[in-house]
């Protein structure tokens, strides 16, 4: 069993594809076993993309995701981590294939719709960012 990080950005929430999101997660094997809305200020939107930092694209990156709120969540399953990233699709929707979230509903490379952990240590680090032990529950 493997746990990763997804969000649902300012644009998927504006646009209601919450459910949506959701839905073609769980469909696919994977519980939610944590969940909540946040609006990130910019600090913490600059804090969770720390790693890219520097980037032609991180101030626009954290002006959008500190633009409004969020759905943060903890997902649970074999292969989580690879599991979201190809129901994900591709960062630039253009190169995404058909069917995934990202082909379906995303605006452009930077209005994408969702967020997926890129692997085992990022899992980690994301998941503690937005979530305490006690947000986090086995059923
Ligand atoms: O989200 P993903 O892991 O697929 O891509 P990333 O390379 O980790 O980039 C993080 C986020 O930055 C993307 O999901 C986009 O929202 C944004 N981005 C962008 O605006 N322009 C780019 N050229 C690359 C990424
Ligand atoms: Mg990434």
């Amino acid at each position: 069993m493997e746990r990763t990080l997804s969000i649902v950005k300012p644009d998927g929430v504006k646009k209601s594809l919450i459910g949506e999101v959701v839905r073609r997660f769980e469909r696919n094997g994977l519980k939610v076993v944590g969940m909540k809305m946040i609006h990130m200020d910019k600090k913490e939107a600059e804090g969770f993309y720390a790693v890219h930092r520097g980037k032609p694209f991180f101030e626009s990156l954290t002006d959008f995701m500190s633009s409004g709120p969020c759905v943060v969540m903890v997902l649970e399953g074999e292969n989580a981590i690879q599991k979201t990233r190809e129901l994900m699709g591709a960062t630039d929707p253009a190169q995404a294939k058909e069917g995934t979230l990202r082909r379906q509903f995303a605006t452009n490379v930077e209005r994408n719709v969702v967020h997926g952990s890129d692997g085992p240590d990022t899992a980690a680090f994301e998941i503690s960012y937005f979530f305490n032990a006690l947000e986090i529950f086995e059923y």
